[in-house]
């Protein structure tokens, strides 16, 4: 796979590269309230401009319906790209349009100039291989006579769009800093793992985790499992959850995860103790109530102070740590302890520790932990978690063809 140094050693001065950056930070209204993906994307974008480059960087944000939504503007972003690098970024005010073209033309070596949301072109995320070529072929004409792709994104590598996957069959393609230091370190978790490997799971909905389990389940050593989806395990086992997230139609599969843990001596831990609120609510009232006790009319927002403690002591031997997924309802300060503490428990290890990107990251920077408190945080969400799946993905795949 080549790599932007092998891009740098070749010369890019007055090259167009175009630059895949995983820019899809969240928003409250037009701030920024994470700005994690955007500092993470710096370093590679600061190397081509400082080399001269004319960079032009693309990336999605949110879901958009395949059509121009100003809810979904790249605008913040562009600004506050252009603060940490120290320079103007240009946002086209279209995808592959006159605006694009012309902001492009514009560019000087060095500069650096943002394209508008990519998923307001709905042939990004076409199932169509041929619509999506035709987009990467009007993103290979903007960079013009010796273009070039640096594969940036790392949290979107496991999706085979037209700005990730097909642009880089049709251009000289290099693995950015980020998408290689990240995929270094997930293969330490996989090629070269060191024991006892523990892996906290939390979040919402089970099911986004099915194929994670499943396929940790014959890898970890212990897996303590907190966050809306611990719910449905204890309902698994027979609990009642009171009005706290339940997935009735994953209990099946959950039951599944719980024999497949005893039979392979897997250790998997769950809450003993959840803050049970009347309603989902930050002044919501709470108290500590037993996990197999949560009463009918209470909902589990945080996992419970013995469990912060048992967490904490499942975590103190290891030797390699994974962790996607707050325990809480973290956005809310009541309902933030247990997130912290499973946070803590990282810092204060020795071990090879990796917070898996999305919600997680964003708490750790919430809760004002210290980033170098953690061996690395990722950028991607779901990517890294594709990745602990064994599943390939394209975005990475792609780069290792010639
Ligand atoms: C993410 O936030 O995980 C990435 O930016 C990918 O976004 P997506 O899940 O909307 O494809």
């Amino acid at each position: 796979m080549k790599t932007l140094s092998d891009l740098l050693a070749e010369g890019v001065s007055g090259r167009r590269v175009l630059v895949r950056a995983d820019l899809n930070v969240p928003l409250d209204g037009d701030t920024i309230t994470d700005d994690g993906r955007v500092r993470a994307s710096v370093p590679t974008l600061s190397a081509l401009a400082e080399a001269g480059a004319r960079v032009i960087v693309v990336a999605h944000l949110g879901r958009p319906k395949g059509e121009p939504d100003p809810k979904f503007s790249l605008a913040p972003v562009a600004a506050r790209l252009g603060e940490l690098l120290g320079t103007e970024v240009a946002l086209a005010s279209d995808v592959v349009g006159d605006s694009a073209k012309s902001v492009v033309e514009g560019l000087a070596d060095g500069g650096v100039a943002l394209l508008e949301n990519i998923r307001f072109d709905a042939r990004e995320t076409s199932k169509d291989a041929a619509q999506r070529g035709a987009l990467a072929d009007e993103l290979v004409a903007l960079t013009g006579e010796d273009g070039a792709f640096v594969s940036d994104g790392f949290g979107v590598v496991h999706r085979a769009q037209a700005s990730v996957y097909d642009v880089a069959t049709k251009l000289p393609h290099y693995a950015g800093g980020l998408v290689l230091a990240e995929v270094e370190v997930l293969r330490k978790l996989t090629d070269d793992l060191q024991r006892p490997y523990v892996v906290v799971l939390g979040g919402a909905k089970v099911s986004d985790k099915l194929g994670v389990i499943a396929n940790l389940l014959g890898k970890v050593d212990r897996l303590l499992v907190g966050g809306g989806m611990a719910y449905t395990f204890l309902k698994a086992q027979g609990h009642e959850v009171g009005n706290s997230l339940l997935q009735a139609d994953q209990l099946d599969q959950v039951r599944g995860f719980l024999a497949e843990a005893q039979e392979r001596g897997v250790e998997l831990v769950l809450p003993v103790d959840v803050l049970a609120a009347t309603g989902f609510a930050a002044d919501a009232e709470h108290e500590v109530v037993d996990a197999t006790a949560i009463p009918a009319d209470r909902e589990g927002l945080d996992i419970g102070p013995r469990t912060r403690e048992l967490f904490a002591s499942k975590l103190a031997d290891a030797a390699t740590v994974f962790w996607n997924g707050p325990m809480g309802v973290f956005e809310f300060e009541a309902f933030a302890g247990g997130t912290r503490a499973v946070a803590e428990a990282l810092v204060a290890s020795d071990a090879f520790t990796v917070v898996g990107g999305g919600d997680s990251a964003a708490a750790v920077r919430a809760l004002g932990l210290p980033e170098d408190g953690f061996s690395h945080i990722s950028t991607g969400g779901g990517a890294s978690l594709e990745y602990l799946e064994g599943k390939e993905l394209p975005g990475v795949a792609v780069l290792e063809t010639p």
